[in-house]
């Protein structure tokens, strides 16, 4: 698929207003449209929707948008439940999963836009084929020389389990990868929260035996030490995760093992 980046301070427009028919509890979602083959610049279209007829969150306002008023809307979902990590995009002001966040929460109008500082394929989709390669290079699978026990999984402890928790549960939907500043300036080399998270659940996880070919990967100035440790990561990930404590143990591992 072709990219398209806009310029970070490329002018957004206002746009078309469509009028709710009815309804005494009328909310204004104001959303970023942007079709690149229409050679136009983008704009905030601004949609009327009557709460009373809608779901609470702020995916079911999208999707009442999309199949009741303007189809060409466009923006991905698939398990309506904050584990696929589609729908991943930029509401009030803070990046988040659509179909986990209340309407009620956001107070006036409801301001959507796509992850900042990615490249927009149309609408609040961005573009995750350079995230998708970032997390295929961390070999994000198990590695091992040891043959597998021929009756029987790879087991591992309850304490050695418990030491993925906070990890496992990353659904890779990039709200803190692209709340980093560092990875919005170097997101060529840094690999950035999300991918690092990952890193660092093989990296800890006890039938692994490729600790160390993984800690000699990350040894880099760009790939690993751009963190500055803002922790805007640990702030916005939707399943309360913390990635930039997890980038810090792993620069602790890299002192210790000096
Ligand atoms: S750490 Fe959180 S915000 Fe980052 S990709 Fe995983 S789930 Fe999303
Ligand atoms: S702690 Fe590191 S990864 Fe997290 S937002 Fe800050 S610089 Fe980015
Ligand atoms: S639709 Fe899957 S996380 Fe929101």
């Amino acid at each position: 698929m072709a990219e398209f980046k806009l310029p970070a301070n490329s002018v957004v427009g206002e746009g078309k207003t469509w009028k709710a028919e009815s309804g005494g509890n009328v909310r204004q979602f104001k959303i970023y449209r942007w079709d690149p083959d229409a050679g136009q610049n983008p704009r905030l279209d601004t949609y009327e929707v009557d709460l009373d007829n809608c779901g609470p969150m702020v995916l079911d306002a999208l999707i009442k948008i999309k199949n009741e008023v303007d189809p060409t809307l466009t923006f991905r979902r698939s398990c309506r439940e904050g584990i696929c990590g589609s729908c991943a995009m930029n509401i009030d002001g803070t990046n988040t999963l659509a179909c986990t966040k209340a309407i009620d929460e956001v107070r006036g109008d409801v301001k959507i836009y796509p992850l900042p500082h990615m490249s927009v394929v149309k609408d609040l989709v961005p573009d995750m084929t350079h995230f998708y390669a970032q997390y295929a290079s961390i070999k994000p699978w198990m590695r091992t020389q040891t043959p597998a026990p021929p009756d029987q999984e790879r087991l591992q402890s309850k304490e050695d389990r418990a030491k993925l928790d906070g990890l496992y549960e990353c659904i890779l939907c990039a709200c803190c990868s692209t709340s980093c500043p560092s990875y919005w300036w170097n997101s060529d080399r840094y690999l950035g929260p999300a991918i690092l998270l990952q890193a660092y659940r093989w990296i800890v996880d006890s039938r692994d035996e490729a600790t160390g070919e993984r800690l000699d990967e990350l040894e880099d100035p760009f790939k690993l030490y751009r963190c500055h440790t803002i922790m805007n990561c640990a702030k916005t990930c939707p399943k309360g995760l913390n990635p930039g404590k997890a980038i810090a143990e792993i620069k602790k591992m890299l002192v210790m093992r000096r």
